[in-house]
């Protein structure tokens, strides 16, 4: 395998409140990258940077610090062409597609602003590798069920045959029975050589799909590894919290854990500081992050 994405000690600051005095660190100084033909998972509580990850590799978002590399380039002194590249299906279908347009419409747009050739056969072909046959091609989304209208937002996004599909919550808003389905499709694109980097709160769903999988806190990647030594011998006290509290059905149910103001400065402190069962003295001080049988773990317990 060789490297498509690198992101390189990424750091996104917001500015918020009255006077923009306030700083969100929505993500602090983040370095991984995605594979050629691997479904990389970034999993997190609410409010932990990943969709700002997605957002700034779709270039929705500029970094404050750091930059992101794809196939050696840094994103944004790529041309249009970036967008030829790289695909997104967000979470929720009925908001990302147009209730009015028939599927077919819906699914060549972007071969249209690509200029395309044959785009009838690729709009037929894009529905069948989504598990969609062509009587979906006349229909509207109103008339679909969830499932289907997410499997049509990935048709979409993977009608001019992406590099790296960005996949934020993609099955947050759908029943279990549809869940699977997508996550199955998830394998078949990544059999057909085509990158995920695949945002969810769905612990189940890496376990199901993942190769790799990043986990964030507070802006911060506290742990990386291989998703099976992650998920079942997690090393960083807050991997070893969200996995071993209960699952929740869904996302929106898994409340943040409480929030202690950090020192002021957050450059250097653990961000779990607060809440870690085995902080150590030092940890206020500073995290180091060190390579654990070949994971990243930002921890001064190892
Ligand atoms: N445009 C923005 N302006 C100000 N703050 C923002 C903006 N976008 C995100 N943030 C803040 O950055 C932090 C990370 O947000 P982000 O949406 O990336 O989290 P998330 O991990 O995707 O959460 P969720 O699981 O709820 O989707 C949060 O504190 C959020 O309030
Ligand atoms: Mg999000």
């Amino acid at each position: 395998m060789s490297t498509l994405l690198k992101v390189e000690r990424l750091t996104k600051v917001f500015k918020v409140g009255l006077f923009k005095s306030r700083r969100v660190w929505a993500l602090k100084d983040v370095s991984l990258h995605v594979e050629r033909g691997e479904i990389f998972s970034l999993v997190g509580e609410s409010g932990s940077g990943k969709s700002t990850l997605g957002k700034v590799i779709l270039r929705l978002e500029r970094p404050t610090s750091g930059r992101v590399l794809f196939e050696g380039r840094d994103i944004f002194s790529i041309g249009k062409e970036y967008t030829r590249m790289v695909s997104v299906v967000f979470q929720d279908p009925r908001s990302s597609l147009n209730p009015y347009m028939k599927v077919k419409d819906i699914v060549e747009e972007p071969l249209l602003v690509h200029r395309f050739r044959n785009r009838t056969e690729r709009v037929v072909q894009s529905l069948l590798v989504s598990g969609l046959d062509e009587s979906f091609l006349s229909r509207k989304p109103e008339s679909l069920s969830g499932g289907q209208r997410q499997r049509v937002a990935i048709a979409r996004a993977i009608a001019f045959e992406p590099k790296l599909l960005v996949a934020d919550e993609p099955t947050a808003s759908l029943d279990m029975s549809y869940r699977t389905g997508v996550l199955e499709l998830f394998k078949s694109l990544r059999e057909r050589g085509i990158s995920i980097l695949l945002i969810t709160h769905d612990l189940r769903a890496v376990e199901r799909v993942a190769d790799r999988v990043g986990v964030l806190y507070r802006g911060k990647l506290v742990e990386l590894g291989v998703k099976d030594a992650v998920l079942k011998n997690p090393l960083h006290p807050y991997t070893q919290y969200l996995i071993f509290t209960m699952p929740v059905r869904h996302p929106s149910q898994r409340k943040p854990s409480t929030y202690y103001e950090l020192p002021e400065d957050f450059e250097k402190a653990c961000p779990f500081f607060h809440q870690c069962v085995h902080r150590l003295r030092e940890c206020e001080d500073g995290v180091k992050e060190v390579i654990v049988d070949g994971r990243l773990v930002s921890c001064n317990l190892y």
